[in-house]
């Protein structure tokens, strides 16, 4: 049967769908709140939580496409990508997942009826292994499905000492969940060089895993421990271009028809007729995983995940660059990307705009210096012994011309070298510990310090309450009893009126009031599920068990709640405005004022900035209620509510709305009525990194005062030009425009000056044997001014040798000039180096010109009279 790769994804989808599986859409490729992972990698990563049982959601099947990126982490092959027929920086990966639902059964038989019924793949082309001691799994092969005994294979361990390290036992990650599993594997015929899993041929080509099944059963700790999951349960992997391939009759996944028609589109816009060219490939493949990383607001960078991206990116250009292209070109490939996944991804079209300006604008970077790079790599290899390009060279690359690592190994690989990748990892060793920061990837999931205490929040409609000292930690994360006096420490309540920061909005501050004694609050901060109050101890003592008011700062909460509702306001304003590419990248909420980041490519205009305000002052005068309210995702999404790309959300959310203006997800506090902001107002806007700008803003009194302080500025500035509001501005344009034409005028009356005073110097000259030597330090004469007056001597003087100097602001300068004739006895560096070195400076020129810097003002005199003698020496 043949299929497009559309087409089978909602087949897959539809079958499980019919199955009783909720579809998910693919989430983020940046995953949320999991610091184990770089990129989400398998469709399972969403449900991590699920699965080990600490999340509910109200489905127990459910079935996704997932996009993944495969690149810069442990097994970072991106040299190969390109050259074989399945690696891949980005694919998408179809699941069916049961969380303690079904098991092995169902999920096999699925499969199965998928494969064979769906699809009609012929049975005698399909083979399947299992875990090594998974009778069970082995025995619903055989019985249940009916495939012969030498097609089930088994699988082991690959050593009796790392027990589970077995291609048969899948883990997300060293900790976390994991389990048995059984792969489906394709034969794709003889003609094809390979053999069946186990056998030593199977690293060829001709037998290719197509589907794994995974039966969930454990929790893997960092000590290695295998702890059960509260329910068996399934997760499932089938690469959408492996079975793509197999639908479309074609071996190589760059055969299918995304991938041909991103190729055919590179061709065209590279002019490049060759379409089984290497390179080609390399880019169809590349604006796949560079597309939907800035999609999911991934910046190119030098750390972390920005830099994977900036790596590929880079890749890409230097194979377009191979293909004869000299200018940008990578960008334009993302309409025919939208083209071909838009329709599964809508993301995609929403975000177009971005990705283009952030591509074109690493492209451009990176242009500049790839032929110097290249210049530089090729004289390097004519020198080199051997087939090791060494690491310092690399190194060099990378550090002046951005050439990542992987790119130099992949220009390596097309002359048959490698890199000495040890030497560049040494010379990369101290940008390394810059980079640390970055570095948070391999964090142990399982042993985070989270606070187990629960707390609830009471603080949306109060800011005090009556509460219970439920734990105390000390400085050091130590669990305590009781704080003195003066001890600083972090206090968990029962529940809180407390916001503990998170969604942007800052922690609140305040006080926790014992009977004879009170805490300090200076911010408070989130621990699973525990609000923390951090702070110290103003009075008194607190112990755990202690009965207490929490008390938050109320003025301050006030503002912070002005800002948060203008933000909302902020947010949808901006997308009426600039469209609906605009996605929050970042958000900030203070009491003072408030921060959003957002995905836009260039400067915002002043009126633009105008129009945007108004629109959101308008809100605030229109003085809808603010409405917040719970609902499940679904429906709140049906509503139109804005959500954050990468976000997770609960299954129940809040939803904040403003009228028919603004509704987004949101956890934070805002304001009754928008009115209560009184008056909102830019304060700066500006880039922060390509494609994502940053407005600041500010809200009720402090706009109001930010307001006076401009008009305060104004009248004092007003007072200056003796003016006032209405005609300052002329004023101010007309003292400007003056004082340009001022200064031209000194500059022109300076030239006169200096060429009469160099006709009076002239006259000062004195004769050593036939040459005319003028020395002589001019008051009053700009540096520049004492060029003019040197050109000016010089042809007066003929044969002649001349010292300058002028002191301005106690600083020396210093000009000597050489006739062309008399170089041959004086050099102009020599003599001004050699006066300069007497008042503290240095300098040098051309051999008939030369100028110098000094600053010891007091050494000046003696310094130029030393200037006669020395020239005696050498013209006498
Ligand atoms: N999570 C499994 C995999 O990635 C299905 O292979």
């Amino acid at each position: 049967m043949h299929m497009s790769s559309a087409d089978l994804r909602e087949a897959f989808l539809e079958f499980f769908r019919k199955q009783g599986h909720q579809i998910v859409p693919s989430s983020s490729l940046v995953p949320h709140d999991d610091p184990t992972l770089l990129f989400t990698n398998a469709g399972m990563n969403q449900f991590k939580d699920t699965f080990l049982g600490t999340e509910k959601r109200n489905y127990t099947r459910a079935t996704s496409s997932q996009r993944c990126v495969r690149a810069g982490g442990k097994h970072n092959d991106l040299e190969n990508v390109g050259y074989t027929a399945r690696h891949h920086t980005f694919f998408e990966m179809l699941g069916n997942f049961s969380f303690g639902d079904y098991f092995k059964k169902e999920a096999i038989h699925y499969a199965w009826q998928f494969l064979t019924e769906v699809l009609k793949l012929p049975k005698e082309r399909l083979l399947v292994t299992v875990y090594a001691t998974d009778d069970e799994a082995f025995g619903i092969w055989e019985k249940q499905i009916g495939v012969p005994k030498d097609r089930i294979i088994r699988i082991g361990d690959k050593s009796p000492e790392k027990p589970y390290e077995s291609d048969n036992f899948w883990q997300m990650g060293d900790t976390g969940p994991c389990g048995p599993c059984s792969e489906i594997f394709y034969d794709h015929g003889e003609h094809i060089w390979g053999g069946p899993p186990g056998s030593p041929e199977e690293d060829g080509d001709r037998f290719i895993e197509i589907w794994n099944l995974v039966f969930m059963q454990f929790n893997r700790q960092a000590s290695g421990e295998m702890q059960p999951l509260p329910k068996p349960s399934v997760d499932t992997g089938m690469g959408l271009e492996r079975i793509a391939a197999i639908l479309q009759d074609v071996h190589s996944n760059y055969e299918i028809d995304i991938f041909q028609n991103l190729i055919k589109a590179a061709a065209t816009i590279l002019d490049v007729k060759d379409l089984e060219n290497k390179s080609l490939r390399v880019i169809a493949d590349h604006i796949r995983s560079c597309a939907f990383l800035i999609t999911d607001g991934v910046m190119p960078s030098n750390e972390g995940r920005g830099y994977v991206l900036r790596r590929i990116i880079r890749r890409a250009v230097r194979h377009g660059n191979k293909l004869g292209a000299s200018k940008p070109f990578f960008f334009r490939l993302g309409s025919a990307l939208a083209l071909e996944m838009g329709s599964a991804f809508a993301e995609l079209h929403q975000q177009m705009p971005v990705i283009e300006r952030v591509l074109q604008v690493e492209e451009e970077q990176f242009l500049r210096t790839l032929d110097r790079g290249l210049t530089l790599l090729d004289a390097e290899l004519e020198n080199l012994n051997g087939k090791i390009i060494p690491g310092e060279t690399v190194f060099k690359l990378y550090d002046t011309y951005g050439f990542p690592a992987d790119l130099t190994a992949d220009i390596a690989r097309e002359r048959e070298l490698e890199i000495d990748q040890e030497g560049f990892d040494k010379a990369m060793e101290a940008q390394r510990q810059r980079a640390k920061k970055a570095n948070q990837f391999g964090v142990d999931y399982n042993q985070g310090v989270v606070i187990e205490e629960k707390s609830e929040f009471e603080g949306y409609d109060g800011v005090s309450n009556l509460a219970t000292v439920t734990a105390i930690f000390n400085q050091e994360g130590e669990s305590i009893q009781q704080l003195t006096n003066g001890q600083n420490g972090q206090v968990v309540l029962d529940r809180s009126s407390f916001y503990a920061e998170s969604g942007g909005q800052t922690g609140d501050t305040g006080e926790l009031i014992m009977g004879d004694g009170a805490f300090t609050v200076t911010d408070t901060q989130k621990s699973g599920e525990a609000i923390v109050h951090m702070g110290y101890v103003a009075h008194g003592e607190i112990h755990v068990g202690e009965e207490l008011t929490a008390q938050v700062d109320e003025v301050r909460r006030q503002s912070i709640r002005l800002n948060h509702t203008a933000t909302h306001l902020l947010h949808a304003a901006l997308r009426k405005v600039l469209g609906d590419h605009v996605q929050q990248k970042g958000s900030q909420v203070g009491p003072d004022r408030l921060r959003f980041d957002f995905s836009h490519f260039e400067p915002i205009s002043l009126s633009t900035t105008r129009h945007i305000e108004q629109l959101v002052n308008e809100e605030i005068r229109r003085n809808v209620a603010v409405g917040t309210e719970l609902m499940d995702l679904d429906t709140a999404k049906q509503a139109g509510a804005m959500a954050l790309f990468g976000e997770k959300y609960d299954d129940e959310v809040r939803v904040v709305s403003m009228g028919e203006f603004s509704t987004e997800l949101c956890g934070g506090i805002h304001v009754d009525r928008t009115g209560d902001l009184g008056t909102f107002k830019i304060t700066s806007e500006g880039g922060i990194a390509a494609g994502v700008r940053r407005i600041e803003a500010v809200t009720g009194a402090h706009a109001w005062n930010h307001l006076y302080d401009i008009a305060d500025t104004l009248l004092e500035v007003s007072g200056y030009v003796k003016g006032d509001s209405t005609n300052a501005k002329d004023k101010v344009r007309q003292l400007a425009e003056r004082q340009r034409w001022l200064e031209k005028e000194v500059e022109r009356l300076n030239a006169k000056l200096s060429a009469a005073a160099g006709s009076e110097l002239a006259e000062q000259a004195i004769d050593i044997s036939g040459i005319k030597v003028l020395v002589a330090n001019l008051e009053g004469v700009d540096g520049k001014s004492l060029r003019s007056t040197m050109d000016e001597l010089k042809s007066k003087l003929g044969a002649c040798v001349i010292v300058l100097s002028a002191v301005n602001d106690n600083k020396i300068s210093l000009i000597t000039g050489v006739a062309k004739e008399v170089t041959g006895k004086v050099k102009a560096g020599e003599l001004v180096n050699m006066v300069a070195q007497q008042v503290g400076g240095k300098g040098g020129g051309r051999p008939d010109m030369a100028q110098a810097g000094g600053s010891d003002v007091n050494a000046l005199p003696a310094a130029l009279e030393s200037v006669t003698p020395w020239l005696q020496e050498r013209l006498g």
